[in-house]
């Protein structure tokens, strides 16, 4: 609890002794009431909050407004392509949501696995530290101060550990909307939308797109709101500034490489990208835009035709557009050649003084700087043959939102929503899961003890509470049944580094011996 404090305080960078003592009194009175104070928004909290200190603590960081960061880099160089007035920026909204900004005003089933407190912070049950930025759309909207915007801001989800997930990441919302009403006398809607589409620059991209802009089961035309050719237009008006994006970020990123003298098939070949169909249930049609880079094809955004009834209820029934999503961290690990996610957060100064905005727009590379060894450590166990609902092998290891870097949550990811039962679905129950790490479950015997389900993100959430950024990865790596019993065996590899030095084999078994008795303690596992 009180390294908790330190760390919360050191991280916040309030180093005045009256500060110091403040929040110390500050998280005291919160560890023992039921109330959180985030930048001096008080909220109350309950048994659904899963919200531990290190992310909250986080929250003030705002990589995407640091001078000369990487993101920052990155989200202005996408920012110039969105030109003002059309589109107004909005860079500093509040990260803690209401669940109907987040999801309902989306149009989220009641049931959709992004609802999950295993896949979504939870402050109390109806506020959420935002998924993604399409939490604040409807607003955006609603206010009608321009017909386009941009939202960049820091984005929350309980998600695997690995190089290119951290369960802070950045996103920017984009979108446009045209007004019915304001269509001159004599032309249509669709025309004008055609009429700005000439003001995007011209490209020589190579673009797949094999299917219609819209299919009737696969990807519906809102057809009691749009025309063919309005859809048509529209989508077209999309995917021209989307492309537009692309070639801005893989110019910059061939110059770089150019410059640092590479000539790779990545630099050489021309740039190749496909427009893939994709759901969300906000848009529709929707769209995800892949890129060929280094021999795969990487997914950069996610877009589509705004649904009208997220405008009507936004209460702008005679507008009608298109709004995208795009994940910073992956555009920025690529124009950068950054090989690490965690190193965005870092604040050594090898790191941070490498980066500089040029007025040019020419990007820099990032120079490893040290290359400290990887210590992978196995932790093998049998889940208890309690555990009621504990995620088969096969869905632990898929997280809902790896495969989407704009952070697709995807609709047919198994249905893992929050169950109604009181004990043992809820390992953070009450405020002091803001302590690291979340407390085990309350019981005097062992005997009678109900342990809640083991799913794949509490153990993430483990590891970083207690190894923090030194853990570089989490992997499923074995998963079986007993023959005779049926009880059930994982084995994960976690790999413990240091971005500044190298790690003793203390501190590792340290950190190591610590999980696996937590392990033990909240989930009742027996170590192999
Ligand atoms: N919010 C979506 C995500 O995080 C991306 C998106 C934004 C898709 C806007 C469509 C329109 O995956």
């Amino acid at each position: 609890m009180i390294q908790d404090i330190v760390q919360g305080i050191i991280v916040a960078n309030e180093c005045l002794s009256g500060v110091f003592y403040r929040n110390y009194i500050q998280s005291w009175k919160e560890a023992t009431s039921n109330q959180i104070t985030v930048e001096g928004k008080a909220y109350d909290t309950d048994e659904w909050m899963n919200a531990p200190s290190s992310i909250l603590s986080s929250i003030s960081r705002r990589l995407h407004l640091q001078p000369d960061h990487p993101i920052t880099i990155t989200r202005k160089l996408i920012e110039s392509r969105f030109p003002a007035p059309t589109y107004q920026k909005h860079n500093t909204l509040f990260p803690i949501v209401s669940v109907g900004q987040n999801f309902d005003s989306l149009g989220f089933p009641a049931d959709h696995v992004g609802r999950s407190r295993n896949d979504t912070y939870y402050i109390n049950k109806s506020t959420v530290l935002r998924t993604h930025t399409s939490a604040h759309q409807a607003d955006t909207f609603r206010a009608k101060t321009s017909e386009g915007f941009l939202i960049s801001a820091d984005v929350y989800r309980r998600d695997a550990i690995d190089r290119s997930h951290y369960p802070i990441f950045h996103q920017m919302e984009g979108a446009r909307t045209w007004s019915r009403s304001a269509v001159p006398e004599g032309t249509t809607l669709a025309r004008q939308v055609w009429d700005d589409l000439k003001t995007i620059p011209k490209h020589d991209l190579v673009v797949e797109d094999p299917n219609p802009s819209f299919h009737p089961d696969r990807n519906p035309l809102q057809s009691d709101h749009h025309s063919p050719e309005e859809a048509e237009a529209i989508a077209t008006h999309l995917k021209r500034s989307l492309e537009d994006v692309v070639v801005t970020i893989f110019s910059a990123v061939r110059a770089a490489a150019a410059a640092a003298g590479g000539s790779s098939a990545s630099t050489s070949e021309p740039l190749k990208v496909r427009w893939v169909e994709a759901y969300f249930p906000f848009t529709s049609p929707s769209w995800e835009l892949e890129v060929f880079w280094q021999n795969d094809w990487l997914e950069v955004l996610g877009c589509g035709v705004v649904r009208q009834r997220l405008l009507d209820s936004a209460g702008v029934p005679d507008r009608v557009g298109w709004a995208f999503g795009i994940g910073l961290e992956r555009i920025a690990m690529l124009l950068f050649e950054i090989p690490d996610i965690r190193l965005f957060w870092s604040r050594d100064p090898r790191f941070l003084d490498q980066f500089r905005e040029r007025v040019d727009g020419k990007i820099t590379r990032f120079k490893e700087f040290s290359k400290y060894p990887p210590a992978p450590r196995d932790v093998a166990f049998w889940l208890p043959r309690s555990t009621p609902a504990a995620r088969t092998p096969d869905s632990t290891n898929e997280p809902h939102s790896a495969p989407n870097p704009a952070g697709g949550l995807a609709p047919e990811s198994a249905s893992n929503a929050p169950s109604s039962s009181t004990t043992t679905n809820s390992p953070s129950a009450s405020v002091s899961s803001t302590s690291d790490p979340p407390p085990a479950p309350a019981s005097s015997s062992t005997a009678t003890t109900t342990y809640p389900p083991f799913h794949e993100n509490d153990l993430t959430e483990l590891v970083r509470a207690i190894a923090g950024d030194l853990a570089e990865s989490v992997t499923l790596i074995d998963a079986f049944a007993h023959p005779k019993t049926g009880r059930q065996s994982r084995c994960y590899r976690i790999v413990y580094r240091r971005l500044e030095r190298t790690l003793t084999s203390e501190e590792v078994a340290g950190l190591h011996e610590r999980i696996g008795r937590e392990l033990v303690a909240r989930w009742g596992v027996e170590l192999r």
